[in-house]
């Protein structure tokens, strides 16, 4: 009986032992807190033991939580090129790309982002972290301003982006869908050059809207396009580096300009889409409605070249032109200078055209 009493006792002090060193151990914390002699800023980096433990806490954290997520297919061709879109108009600043090995604000981020181009992940963990972001460190929650179906296609071009080499990925990311939400910034925000060049065309510009080489397009349409989405030809682009997909180009513009339909459908490939202002067509969609509008905006237009250039990319070419183009809109001559990007490939000899991509904006002093 004493005994049990003496034990009882005993465990009594124990308890109040570490109680009591916890709370000397609270309030230490709390003036070590309090006093500002921790070092906050991001250039001085946590000690090794810490790094480790907050590396375990975000790696279980992100285990636990992407753990039920139900994976999508990902190989779809078109929702890998919306990705490469997002992620190029997004996320290379902090992340990097292949050809881009630095950026402005990526020395001074603490954790550093890893560079995605060279690393393989789970694409739950992608999706996971995509959407709800990292606390305490530079990676934003980007669910909040994306859907999860955006978001899929961000994890389904990273599944492939490792590996990929500087010219494929530039490839990639000039035939992907514009942004959307960037393109809602264009529209308040005239960042670009071109959105410049439309301010700078002042009045004129609402008499040239109908006039791009969408001119076929309803006037929604017409007014959803913006210049933020102009396909600016790689820089890589060398005068004849592939001269016959450059004399294909070539003819299929000539065809254009006569108003030789046949011709010009011949240089299509079947499965060729044709990007104008920003609003993406079949073949067939095309051959009905812009083919027509293209031609009658081209018959007695006035044609510039101003630059023509290309590069070879695996089976693909790429033929990047700039023209000006003057015609007459409600009585008065309108330049606007239209950016062109084709991807052709080679069917048994002939070159033909397997995308198009094509921004016009009037010429700035106008
Ligand atoms: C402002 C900088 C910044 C931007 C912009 C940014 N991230 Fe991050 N991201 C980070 C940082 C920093 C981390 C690492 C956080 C950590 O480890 O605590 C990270 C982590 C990640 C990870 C997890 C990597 C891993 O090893 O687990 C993924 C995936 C990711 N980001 C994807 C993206 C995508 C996709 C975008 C564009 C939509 C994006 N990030 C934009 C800073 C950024």
């Amino acid at each position: 009986m004493r005994k049990r009493i003496k034990q009882r006792s005993n465990g009594a002090v124990a308890v109040r032992t570490i109680l009591a060193v916890l709370v000397i151990l609270a309030a230490a914390a709390g003036v070590y807190i309090y006093s500002g002699v921790y070092d906050i800023g991001a250039d001085d980096h946590h000690t090794r033991p810490v790094a480790g433990l907050l590396q375990v806490l975000r790696e279980r954290s992100i285990e636990a939580h992407s753990g039920d997520i139900k994976v999508p297919a990902l190989d779809d061709p078109q929702l890998i090129l919306k990705g490469a879109g997002q992620y190029a108009a997004m996320c290379t600043d902090c992340h990097l790309a292949p050809g881009k090995a630095d950026s402005e604000i990526r020395p001074g981020l603490y954790p550093q982002p890893p560079d995605l181009s060279r690393q393989h992940l789970d694409p739950r963990d992608e999706f996971w972290v995509i959407k709800h972001g990292i606390k305490m460190s530079a990676m934003p929650a980007w669910g909040f301003s994306h859907d999860d179906a955006t978001i899929w296609s961000m994890v389904a071009f990273l599944q492939k982006l490792p590996g990929m080499t500087p010219a494929q990925y530039q490839d990639i990311v000039a035939r992907a869908p514009p942004d959307d939400d960037m393109e809602m910034g264009a529209k308040t925000g005239h960042s670009d050059e071109h959105a410049a060049a439309a301010d700078a065309a002042g009045p004129a510009v609402a008499g040239t809207q109908g006039m791009s080489l969408s001119a076929g397009a309803a006037p929604g349409q017409a007014a959803a396009s913006s210049a933020a989405e102009a396909p600016l030809p790689p820089a890589e682009l060398k005068p004849q580096a592939v001269p016959l997909a450059e004399a294909a180009a070539q003819a299929f513009q000539t065809a254009l300009q006569k108003g030789d339909r046949a011709a010009a459908l011949a240089l299509l490939a079947p499965d060729a889409t044709i990007r104008e202002d920003g609003h993406a067509q079949t073949r067939e969609a095309y051959a009905a409605g812009h083919l027509a509008a293209d031609i009658a905006l081209l018959k007695d237009a006035q044609i510039t070249q101003v630059t023509q250039g290309s590069m070879s990319m695996g089976d693909i070419a790429v033929v990047g032109s700039e023209r000006d183009i003057t015609a007459t809109v409600k009585g008065k001559p309108v330049t606007v200078r239209s950016r062109e990007l084709l991807d052709l490939r080679q069917f048994g000899t002939d070159w033909k055209i397997v995308s198009i991509q094509r921004q016009s904006a009037p010429v700035a002093g106008q």
